[in-house]
This record gives structure tokens, C-alpha cells and sequence, in this order.
């Protein structure tokens, strides 16, 4: 059980003058009945809380599965591009949303964006080992040896040598990579690398989490109960 004033402080999608003030006007209400003391216990689990008769989601916490568009870049402020965040629908907009992780400004799919710093944290962790699927296309064909080799570890321009990481060939000049770290356009870089370009690039899993199909691009939707497990686990 909770503080009513409690619950709403939580979920962020008011402020605290602007809690006081919608209970003393009346117009908050648990399971049908209104409310007028901000000390009133609910029971998150079970009560239905509105506002002006619309559902109140009092999770703590948002986890947004968004299928980035190309020329978006996955930052929660720039001064010149349009970041992930500005494209959120206005009912996925919540203070404190960042995404976790980057993608390029030219790579597309997968972001989650949360306010789970904690979480996230642990997600990104080098520790952790979190897998990130890519689709990738390629200007010249990839030889079975080639993607072998990748897979080993490339020796980078800049002295580093990549983690193992796995790719699937799935034409020529297509095909999957799987990392479990993330540096600094790692990818584009590996296939440097072996004299290769990436023409496109499309993250299609992160951490367990598969991109929703059915998200176009710029689209979003909160994570499922199963995915969001994946990723606070
Ligand atoms: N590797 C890249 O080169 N770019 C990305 O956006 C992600 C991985």
C-alpha cells in the first residue's frame, strides 16, 4: 500500500504542486470513487487511479523499444540534429528518458530508451557481455574467410583489437554480426578494416530484445513484461 500524493511523485508525469493540486480539485479518483486526501493508500497492484477519468500507469520506471530512423541521432540533447528523443510521441515523453547506448546517425533500429539509470548501467556494462545483433550490407562481397577472420578479432587502425564476435553471411554483401561490446563505430571500422564499406546498418537485437517487426521506423512501444525482464535482469 502507498501514499496516493506517493504514487503520483513516482510515476513523474506531474509535479509535485500539480499532484496537490488535481486531488484537492477533485479529480482524481480510485476504482471510481474520488479522492480529496493526498495521504489516501492505494494498492498499485489492484486500484484503478484516474485523472479526469483517464487510466493513470503509476509504473515506476519506462522502457521504450523505438526503431530509429536514419539521420537521428541517439542523444538526449543537440544543438543541430533531431535526437531520439525529440521524435517520441508526446505520451512516451517522460522526464529523465535517455537511450541506452548508441547507435550512428546513419544506422537505424533498435533503441530502448528508459529512465532506469541503474538498469541501464548494467545493461551496457562491459561485464555483462550484452549481445547486440546487426543487419549489415557491404559494398564487395565478404569471404567465408573474411567473416572468419572478423570473427577472431580485427586488428583496429587505432592499435585495438576487437572481442570475438560472431557473423552470419546471409548473401554476399549482407549478412548478421553479433557484438557484445560497442566502440566507437565498431563496426564500420571492422569492415574498414578488411577494405570493405558498410553501406547499411540496422541493429536488430540488444540484450535478448528483438526489434519489433511490426515497428516502422520512427515508431515506438513500451516493452513487453518479458522484454523489460531481459533487460533489468
Ligand atoms: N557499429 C557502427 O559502426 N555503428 C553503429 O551505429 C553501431 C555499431
Amino acid at each position: 500500500m502507498e501514499r496516493l500524493d506517493k504514487a503520483f511523485s513516482s510515476c513523474k508525469l506531474y509535479t509535485r504542486s500539480e499532484i496537490a493540486k488535481i486531488i484537492k480539485q477533485r479529480r482524481v479518483t480510485v476504482n471510481g470513487e474520488v479522492v480529496v486526501k493526498p495521504e489516501f493508500k492505494i494498492d498499485l497492484s489492484h486500484d484503478i487511479v484516474c485523472v479526469d477519468g483517464e487510466r493513470i500507469d503509476f509504473k515506476k520506471y519506462a522502457y521504450i523499444m523505438l526503431n530509429k530512423p536514419y539521420g537521428v541521432v541517439s542523444s538526449t540533447d543537440d544543438g543541430r540534429d533531431t535526437t531520439v528523443i525529440d521524435i517520441l510521441p508526446t505520451e512516451f515523453k517522460r522526464e529523465g528518458l535517455f537511450p541506452v547506448g548508441r547507435l550512428d546517425k546513419d544506422t537505424v533500429g533498435l533503441v530502448i530508451l528508459t529512465d532506469d539509470g541503474l538498469s541501464a548501467h548494467k545493461r551496457l556494462s562491459p561485464k555483462t557481455h550484452a549481445e547486440k545483433v546487426y543487419y549489415f550490407e557491404v559494398a564487395d562481397p565478404v569471404l567465408n574467410e573474411t567473416a572468419k577472420e572478423i570473427e577472431k578479432g580485427v586488428l583496429l587502425k587505432d592499435g585495438y583489437l576487437t572481442k570475438p564476435c560472431k557473423v552470419k553471411l546471409i548473401s554476399d554483401n549482407s549478412g548478421e554480426i553479433t557484438l557484445t561490446e560497442g566502440k566507437y563505430h565498431e563496426i564500420k571500422r571492422i569492415f574498414g578494416a578488411k577494405g570493405n564499406k558498410i553501406t547499411y546498418l540496422k541493429r536488430i537485437e540488444f540484450a535478448g530484445i528483438k526489434l519489433d517487426d511490426n515497428l516502422k521506423e520512427g515508431e515506438c512501444r513500451y516493452l513487453t513484461e518479458e522484454e523489460e525482464n531481459l533487460f533489468i535482469k
